[in-house]
C-alpha cells in the first residue's frame, strides 16, 4: 500500500497566495506518488468565528479553489471534516492521552488568546488534538502544511508516541512537507500572509485587484527615493519574485541595485508574474464554478471514501482503549 498523506486548511475565505506557495502546491504534487487525503476543516473554523454565515459559501468556494489548482477527485480524496464525524468521537478518545499542559503551551494557543480575549473557548485549547485526529484517523504519515504549523505537527507526534506507548503500536509518526517557500509573508512584509492580518492576495482576484494589491505592498524601507539604490534581501516583494518571476530574478536584483527600476516598476513586474501564473487557474476556476453539482457530488464521494478508512480506525482505537462495542 503506498504511504498516506493527508492535510487541511480552515473554510475562513477563498485561499491566498501564502497557502499556494506554502501548501497546494505540494497537495497538488504528491498526488502523484501517494494516496492523498486533502479536508476542508470546518470544525476547525468553529474555533475563531463568531459568526457562521458565509461558512458553506466559504467551503464551497475553497472547493473551487482546490479543484481550479489541480486537486483531482479521481486521484485523490476530498472532503468536509463535518460530513465524517468520526473524527470527533477520535478527538475525545486522544484528549485522554494529552496533557493539558502541553497544549496550554502551543504558540498558536497563546497567540489566539491574545488575539480574542472575549472568546477563548475551550475548542481552541483542543485545537491541535482536532487536528492530530485529522490526520492519524487516517493513519497518514506525511502532513503537507506551510511553517506555521510546525508546531502543531510536534504536538501531533507527541500525541502520538504517547498513545502508542500506552495502547501499542496504532498510529505512524506525522512528518511535515514543506514547500521551497514554507513561509510567504503577507503585502506589509511583517506578519504572515493570512486572513488574521487581511495582508493577503487571493488566488481568484482579477488581474486589476492583484495589481492594485500588489501595488500596497511594502518594499525596502531604506530606499525613499527612485534614485536610491534598492537591497532586494531585506524586499518581501523581491522574495515574491524568486517564485512568480523565476527566469528574471538576476535582472531584477541589478536592476533594483543600481536604481534601474524602482519600486512601482517592480511591483508592476511582480503583478504582471502572479497574474500570468494564475491565468490558468483562474480559467479552470471558472469553469468549475459553473458546475455547482459536481462540486457537491465530489465532496459527497469524498466524505463516503473517508468514512469507511475512519470507522476502520476507530473500532481499532476503541478496542485498544478497552471499550467494548454496545451489546446488540
Ligand atoms: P490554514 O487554513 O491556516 O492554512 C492552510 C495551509 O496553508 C498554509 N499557509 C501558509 N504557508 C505559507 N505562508 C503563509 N503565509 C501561509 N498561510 C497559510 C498553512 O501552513 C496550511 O498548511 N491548522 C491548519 C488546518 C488543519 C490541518 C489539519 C493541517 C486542520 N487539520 C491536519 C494539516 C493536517 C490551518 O489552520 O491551516
Amino acid at each position: 500500500m503506498r504511504q498516506r498523506v493527508f492535510s487541511g486548511a480552515r473554510p475562513t475565505g477563498r485561499q491566498h497566495i501564502g497557502n499556494y506557495l506554502g501548501a497546494i502546491q505540494n497537495y497538488v504534487n504528491l498526488q502523484e506518488e501517494y494516496d492523498c487525503i486533502y479536508c476542508i476543516v470546518d470544525i476547525h473554523a468553529l474555533t475563531t468565528l463568531e459568526n457562521t454565515d458565509r461558512l458553506q459559501e466559504d467551503i464551497y468556494e475553497m472547493m473551487l479553489d482546490w479543484l481550479a489548482a489541480g486537486l483531482d477527485p479521481q486521484k485523490s480524496i476530498l472532503f468536509v471534516q463535518s460530513h465524517v464525524p468520526e473524527v470527533m468521537e477520535l478527538h475525545t478518545l486522544l484528549s485522554m492521552v494529552t496533557p493539558l499542559g502541553w497544549l496550554l503551551r502551543v504558540p498558536t494557543f497563546k497567540e489566539k488568546a491574545r488575539m480574542q480575549p472575549q472568546n477563548v473557548n475551550y475548542g481552541l485549547v483542543g485545537y491541535p488534538v482536532l487536528m492530530t485526529a485529522d490526520i492519524v484517523l487516517y493513519k497518514a504519515g506525511v502532513v503537507p502544511v506551510g511553517e506555521d504549523q510546525l508546531p502543531h505537527l510536534e504536538l501531533a507526534r507527541e500525541i502520538v508516541r504517547r498513545f502508542n506507548s500506552i495502547f501499542g503500536p496504532t498510529f505512524p509518526e506525522p512528518q511535515p512537507k514543506l514547500t521551497s517557500f514554507p513561509l510567504v509573508l503577507g503585502l506589509n512584509g511583517t506578519q504572515k500572509m493570512g486572513k488574521t492580518y487581511n495582508n493577503y492576495i487571493e488566488l481568484s482576484a482579477t488581474p486589476e485587484e492583484t495589481l492594485k494589491l500588489v501595488m500596497t505592498a511594502v518594499t525596502d524601507p531604506a530606499r525613499r527615493y527612485r534614485s536610491d539604490p534598492g537591497h532586494p534581501e531585506v524586499c518581501n516583494v523581491f522574495r515574491l519574485h524568486h517564485f512568480f518571476s523565476s527566469s528574471r530574478v538576476d535582472e531584477i536584483v541589478a536592476e533594483c541595485r543600481s536604481a534601474g527600476i524602482g519600486c512601482v516598476d517592480c511591483k508592476e513586474l511582480l503583478a504582471k508574474g502572479i497574474n500570468l501564473e494564475l491565468e490558468a487557474f483562474r480559467e479552470r476556476r471558472a469553469s468549475f464554478a459553473a458546475r455547482p453539482q459536481y462540486v457537491a457530488d465530489v465532496l459527497s464521494d469524498g466524505a463516503c471514501r473517508a468514512q469507511v478508512i475512519a470507522r476502520e480506525t476507530l473500532a481499532e482505537v476503541k478496542e485498544k482503549m478497552g471499550l467494548v462495542q454496545r451489546p446488540a
